[in-house]
């Protein structure tokens, strides 16, 4: 039986940053799609009223994907606003109100995790809890301890099928299509191991900085902010073994028994690295030693994949911003007598455009037995994902689907293997902008060789 739809949409944090840039631009394409009809209520505390905020979703808008005239009067016509304290019950009497014959609300909290457990409580207490969802943002936690503590403050007002934990990676599609490409094939899984899989290379590489986030990525560092995450996701579903079922319970399965066998990480197979200018960041300490790069080796303990190595790197002011995996597979046994100095790989690009290619040797146009490395493109999607992940996620959390989401054993799992290298424990280089990062993080290849950076044209 299908989950019932929510039937009015609440997100704190109304006049933040997040909801400038990812929630409007999403709740407009809802709209515009037809996905979205109920009240959208946003709560904040910033003295504002409703045209104020109305004032601040088209300018949210303009900067982030444009204004649509009609959606976005539709969408006025559903937005709502309740300002005050979240400490102060008169808050949530005036957001029950104005939530009116709403019986199952969700509740978005984009808000930071210090105020999770104010604005929990207090939606219990109005009764605002009964029957609702509620949607939180990474970071969940900020290691295994407080993701286990905030989870039990979630828990205190809804029950884990109604927590729905964003990553918004698991919203893209090229993402999804990870998954899709492995099982809905067949010619890949006989390849799909240890047996043929010599190595594979994660890299997510930002061209941008820290954009005026220096106080909240000083605290995060690239590790807490993307690898125990985003990579992390990626990797599980690279990974994972085919879920029995296509319900989400089935992949939640699959995914939290693949992520609970990778190994924790090792101090000695991790590179951090800082960008030179990062301290004259604001909101970033003189003395800073937090990562804006991180190059690591995973290693997952099971059947398919024991003693195969996964590098994965992520860094702020690299040259390109491109999301790339890289399976490379072990050399043919014959490549020698061919002239074939390059092994085949996958390679699935996740963004700017999505494509999955496969590269392959053939024989060169000259008279000898040389080849050339080309590409055989299985897909190609220039634009790359044509919803957002906002979009997709808080229809999806609307309509109660839970796959695209975080499961609890799941976000412990992640912090489990990040917790050894949390900190200060592995060695922190400097590297130039617009560099790869410290020519340290070629350290953690071993004999394997080089890190493929992605061709962007
Ligand atoms: C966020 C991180 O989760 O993901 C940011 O906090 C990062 O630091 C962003 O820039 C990248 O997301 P996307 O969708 O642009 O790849």
């Amino acid at each position: 039986m299908d989950a019932p739809h929510s039937d009015a949409l609440v997100f704190f944090g109304a006049t933040g940053d997040l909801a400038h840039k990812k929630i409007f631009p999403a709740l407009q394409a809802m709209v515009k799609h037809g996905r979205l009809t109920t009240p959208v209520i946003g709560v904040a505390h910033d003295d504002w009223d409703l045209d104020r905020l109305k004032a601040r979703a088209r300018d949210g808008l303009e900067k982030h994907g444009g204004v649509d005239e009609e959606a976005f009067a539709r969408l006025c016509e559903l937005l709502r606003y309740v300002d005050g304290d979240y400490k102060d019950e008169a808050t949530f009497q005036a957001l029950r109100k104005e939530l009116g014959d709403a019986r199952r609300p969700a509740h978005y909290l984009a808000i930071p995790p210090s105020l999770f457990e104010t604005v929990v409580e207090q939606l219990g207490r109005s009764n605002s809890a009964d029957g609702a969802r509620v949607i939180v943002e990474k970071p969940f936690g900020h290691d295994l301890d407080s993701a286990k503590a905030l989870n039990a403050i979630l828990l205190k007002a809804f029950d884990e099928d109604s927590i729905f934990r964003i990553d918004h990676y698991l919203g893209k599609r090229p993402v999804q299509n990870l998954r899709y490409f492995r099982f809905a094939n067949s010619f890949l899984e006989p390849i799909w191991n240890r047996d043929h899989v010599r190595e594979v290379q994660i890299t997510m590489a930002e061209a941008i900085g820290i954009q005026g986030r220096g106080a909240f990525y000083d605290k995060t560092g690239a590790i807490r902010d993307v690898i125990q995450n985003h990579m992390l996701q990626i990797l599980a579903y690279l990974t994972m073994e085919p879920p029995a079922g296509r319900d989400s319970h089935s992949i939640q399965d699959a995914k939290t028994n693949l992520i609970s066998r990778v190994r924790p990480l090792d101090p000695e197979q991790v590179v951090r690295g800082q960008f030179v200018g990062y301290h004259d960041e604001p909101g970033v300490a003189a003395d800073s030693r937090t990562e804006t790069f991180a190059a690591v080796r995973l290693e997952i303990d099971s059947h398919r994949w024991r003693d195969v190595p996964f590098f994965v790197r992520a860094g702020k002011h690299l040259p390109v911003s491109c999301i790339e995996v890289m399976v490379h597979l072990r050399p043919s046994p014959s490549r020698r007598n061919y002239d074939a100095p390059e092994s085949n790989y996958v390679r699935f690009r996740l963004s700017p455009e999505a494509s999955i290619a496969l590269g392959v040797m053939t024989l060169g146009s000259g008279e000898t037995m040389a080849g050339d490395p080309v590409e055989l493109l299985a897909c190609h999607h220039p634009d790359g994902d044509e919803m957002g992940a906002y979009e997709r996620l808080l229809g999806e959390a609307m309509k109660g689907d839970r796959g695209l989401f975080a499961r609890e054993d799941y976000v412990e799992q992640e912090w489990r293997i990040v917790g050894p290298v949390l900190g200060q424990a592995a060695p922190l280089y400097t590297y130039e902008p617009d560099t790869w990062g410290p020519k340290e993080a070629a350290r953690i290849l071993g004999d394997l060789g080089r890190w493929s950076d992605p061709k962007t044209s």
